[in-house]
């Protein structure tokens, strides 16, 4: 079998080796896939790509060349048009990876918000050691509500555990091993009852603005709002007027709406047109950092084995679990 590896990143490089030296036919490019490189692929059975924004063109011309399978190296798959990829008889393969890694992100936020903690740096570089302003609140004694118990919601349940706080959750799919830590809860009872609310839900259809003003108006007057999920899930206007109007106490995201085609390259001399991302910059209870939840050494490791177990699953065996939903 030959994949085509697109969009490889240096710190993904190695493990492409090994899989090369273990004797699989890979062949990786650092760009990013676009028409006018679509046809590299020719002749290869499936191709890998990582978050990028297909067009359909790009997704026919596979198709017309012989590539049977698409994996990307992400455990979110939103970015794929499956629709398309099923109609054209195409299959999809996501990856899967420690979910500790987006779980210990997630955690780390929640500490940021409670404590402030980029106020207090920024505060410090300038010699500002007064308190007024800083006073925290302690993680411990807050109502956690945690939206969505799959792999990564489960990981942030049991290892918040550890904190003593208060968690309810909430999810279409409760599971007995979540159920030790925590209590499940309908939504309008999290919104009611946590200070602080962290989504953990694919970016699906039925998710879009599962955040909006309606729920935002639910929620406790300065409630932290965490997302380390998908920006879609969050109605951005509605966030920034929970965050003007003081209902949002902090908003700690790793992800918004309006970040398609942002991030992983160096803007720093570029003139940046994206409203939503300047005012969300602009506010001091804010951290939108740049969909870095995932990124580890050991993610990264298994982002490429995983797809690529995936990749061959389907062309060996005719089925793998990591394929994706065609909805
Ligand atoms: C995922 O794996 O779904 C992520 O969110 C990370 C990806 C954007 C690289």
């Amino acid at each position: 079998m030959k994949i085509f590896a697109y969009s490889v990143r240096e710190d993904e490089v190695k493990y492409f080796e090994k899989l090369i030296a273990e004797g699989l036919d890979i062949t990786y490019i650092s760009d990013y896939p676009c028409l006018d490189n679509v046809e590299l692929a020719r002749g290869y059975d499936a191709v890998t790509i990582i978050s990028n924004v297909l067009s359909k063109e790009m997704y026919e011309a596979w198709h017309a060349f012989g590539v049977k399978s698409i994996g990307t190296r992400s455990v979110g798959f939103d970015h794929m048009d499956t629709k398309l990829m099923k109609s054209l008889g195409m299959r999809g393969i996501h990856a899967v990876y420690s979910p500790n890694a987006v779980a210990n992100y997630t955690i780390m936020l929640m500490l940021m918000a409670c404590r402030k903690i980029t106020f207090i740096l920024d505060k410090s570089k300038v010699q500002d050691f007064a308190l007024p302003g800083k006073i925290g609140k302690e993680l411990s004694l807050c109502t956690v509500g945690i939206i969505g118990t799959g792999q990564i919601g489960e990981t942030v349940i049991r290892h918040l555990s550890g904190f003593g706080c208060r968690i309810l959750a909430n999810s279409s799919h409760e599971k007995d091993s979540v159920k030790k830590y925590a209590e499940y809860v309908d939504l309008d009872t999290l919104y009611k009852e946590c200070d602080i609310i962290s989504l953990h839900i694919p970016g699906t259809s039925g998710n879009y603005h599962l955040i909006n003003s309606d729920s935002i108006a639910k929620m406790k007057d300065d409630v932290i709002l965490v997302n380390t999920a998908r920006g879609m899930v969050v109605d951005s206007e509605a966030l920034i007027e929970g965050l003007e109007s003081g209902k949002i106490g902090f908003a700690a995201l790793d992800t918004f709406e309006e970040e398609v085609g942002l991030y992983y390259k160096n803007l720093e001399r570029n003139r940046i047109v994206n409203r939503t991302r300047s005012i969300l910059q602009s506010f001091p209870n804010v951290i939108l950092s740049p969909h870095m939840a995932f990124y580890t050494e050991q993610s990264t490791s298994d982002m490429v084995a995983t797809t690529i177990r995936g990749l061959i699953e389907l062309e060996n065996e005719g089925s793998s679990l990591l394929e994706v939903s065609y909805e």
